[in-house]
């Protein structure tokens, strides 16, 4: 169905029954459901098939028990137990439940999976996968060499295609439009600028779902692209919605040393070694029974202990290694071309022959916007805002609990992506327009104006770069009160310089100076809540380490952190209120984590 549009007062206007921002493997999947029934418009600042899904390497668990015995409940136990049990258990189920369909899906769609030699999907182990509740490790993880998510997007995208989805390509969505209906907020649309033209465009949507991905960039050293700025929920939280679980941030342990690109975890579940500066396999010390498949926490944790027990290697010994040497040429060129190219390009370190340097890496935001198992977006701990939605990274369900399992992200993208394209689409059936207020465009036209306009003496790239390494530092693998409140001070300090901000381009068109600027605004709002967050868990649990309250409390900590704005206006302090939400148990007594 065409796009319904028109031009006031030069903004331009579109009306969708449902509106997705973000064209990565949340949003695509979620277009695929909603596009034959509905108009529907996908809003994304990237080109769609330059999305960040497309970084995903190494696979796409499910338990199709196609090279050896897996069942759903093992992984459903896999993915609590990986999460430290603050994984809301119902919507575990749901997600290895409807794992199997979500695989077969995206092989109908047209996906090149990697195959056994009697043609099924090939699987390889992955961290925190095992069979039997921790026994050993299995083989769940479908791939497509160390390029799955590059595959799914772009059998994703074709597919999208082919359903008439109606794409908005670098537009950069700035705002939600909410509005009051009969006492209640419901969802009217977004504001979106075009980089092109640096035209406001408004989008008025019945429902509108937000699949915008992380914020890794509040990090220095990540795996995340330049553009994982957490736009999308950022905005939602300046519309005064609550996020949950900020603290839980994970580090990816095989970053390329010093850069932070990702080396796939499938390395190890081929075969290769963590090892130390004398060769050590040190994972036998922390995880006797699955070792270097240990979950990410985990082998994270142990890698950055062997570091500062020093027995890192490299000249100031600040790495450990990768050892894939024992895996053949063949194994490495044609499972994982893609990271053996990645080690020789980035660090002239050939994993055929050499030992690759790596170091834990920020990689994955286990919190974010709260939904419901229907990927409606939750005003409270229940309450839903009619016609909203998220999935994906930007969303927190919580299928991940403290510590994401890994594979599980594409998953959830498609199984939540899916379940948020049903459901928005049936919500846009049978609800009307919520009109737009007169002036939807402002709040955008005024930031935009502002930041364009400054005339202050700060620089975007100097507060960005000033924030990643207080949060490298502080904010990282390990934590204590003290190094948490640096980070906090800091960002305090780097949150007054931000509203005197000078950028350099004042033109309208493929204006990317302008935008950095507003991304920055923020990865400072997030950074902040993640540091709050961080704070008032006094406790250890999955991702969040805390050297100071070393272990787990479950008498006083089991419970998912929800944050709310109560005030902070650009250039303001940001005022912060965190409360608590309960996990969801179904079946999963909490046991001490053992591997
Ligand atoms: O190691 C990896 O291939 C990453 C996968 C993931 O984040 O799930």
């Amino acid at each position: 169905m065409a796009d319904q549009s028109s031009v006031t007062d030069g903004i331009h206007y579109h009306q969708h029954d449902v509106v997705i921002v973000g064209a990565g493997g949340a949003g695509m999947r979620a277009a695929i459901e909603s596009a034959p029934k509905a108009s529907t418009a996908v809003i994304t600042k990237l080109y769609p098939t330059r999305s960040h899904t497309g970084a995903a390497q190494g696979g796409m668990a499910a338990a199709l028990a196609n090279v050896e015995e897996d069942s759903n409940e093992w992984h459903t136990y896999d993915t609590v137990k990986g999460g430290d049990y603050l994984t809301d258990q119902d919507s575990a189920e749901i997600l290895t439940r409807e794992a199997i369909d979500a695989v077969y899906d995206l092989e109908n769609m047209g996906l090149p999976f990697n195959r056994t030699a009697e043609g099924k999907i090939d699987q390889r182990r992955f961290g925190g996968h095992t069979r039997d509740h921790g026994k050993a490790p299995v083989r769940r993880a479908c791939y497509a060499a160390d390029r799955t998510g590059h595959m799914i997007l772009q059998t994703l995208y074709q597919n999208c295609v082919k359903h008439g989805v109606q794409f908005f390509n670098e537009f950069y969505v700035l705002d939600l439009v909410m509005a009051e209906v009969d006492g209640a907020k419901r969802v009217s649309g977004v504001v979106a600028y075009e980089l092109a033209t640096g035209e406001i465009h408004v989008f008025q949507g019945k429902s509108v779902i937000f699949a915008t991905g992380g914020f890794g960039k509040i990090f220095k050293t990540t795996s995340n692209a330049h553009t994982l700025t957490g736009d999308g929920v950022g905005i939602v939280w300046r519309k005064g919605l609550p996020l949950e679980d900020m603290e839980f941030y994970q580090f990816h342990p095989t970053g390329l040393a010093g850069l932070g690109i990702l080396l796939t975890e499938g390395a190890r579940g081929e075969g290769a070694i963590l090892r130390n500066a004398s060769g050590e396999r040190f994972m036998e010390r922390y995880a006797p029974t699955i070792k270097d498949l240990a979950p990410r926490d985990i082998v994270a944790r142990s890698m950055v202990q062997e570091v500062l027990d020093g027995r890192g290697a490299g000249p100031h010994k600040d790495y450990v290694y990768l050892d894939c040497t024992h895996l053949g040429a063949e194994v490495l060129e044609t499972k994982l071309p893609d990271i053996t190219e990645f080690a020789r390009t980035y660090l002239g370190v050939d994993p055929v022959t050499e030992r690759v340097p790596v170091y834990p890496t920020a990689h994955y935001a286990m919190g974010g916007i709260p939904t419901n198992n229907d990927a409606e977006v939750l005003a409270d701990n229940e309450t839903v805002v009619p016609g909203l939605y998220a999935a994906g990274e930007c969303a927190c369900v919580s299928v991940h609990g403290a510590n994401r399992l890994g594979t599980n992200s594409l998953l959830d993208i498609n199984v939540f992506g899916k379940r948020a394209g049903n459901n928005a689409v049936a919500y846009a059936q049978t609800a009307d327009f919520v009109d737009l207020p007169a002036d939807a465009a402002d709040g955008v036209v005024k930031l935009l104006a502002q930041l364009r306009e400054g005339t202050g003496t700060e620089n975007v790239a100097e507060i960005r770069k000033a924030l990643q390494e207080t949060m490298d530092r502080n904010a990282q693998v390990f934590r204590t009160d003290e190094t948490l409140q640096r980070a906090l001070a800091d960002i305090a300090e780097l949150r007054t310089r931000y509203p005197n901000v000078r950028i350099h381009d004042r033109g309208r068109r493929f204006n990317t100076d302008l935008l950095e600027a507003v991304e920055l605004g923020f990865l400072l709002d997030l950074a902040e809540i993640l540091v709050v967050s961080a704070l008032n868990r006094k406790e250890s649990r999955g991702a969040h380490m805390r050297d100071d309250y070393p272990k787990r409390d479950d008498e006083n900590y089991m419970q998912h952190t929800m944050a709310y704005r109560v005030a902070g206006d650009i250039g303001l302090p940001q005022e912060i209120r965190l409360d608590w939400k309960p996990v969801r148990f179904t079946h999963y007594e909490p046991q001490e984590r053992k591997y």
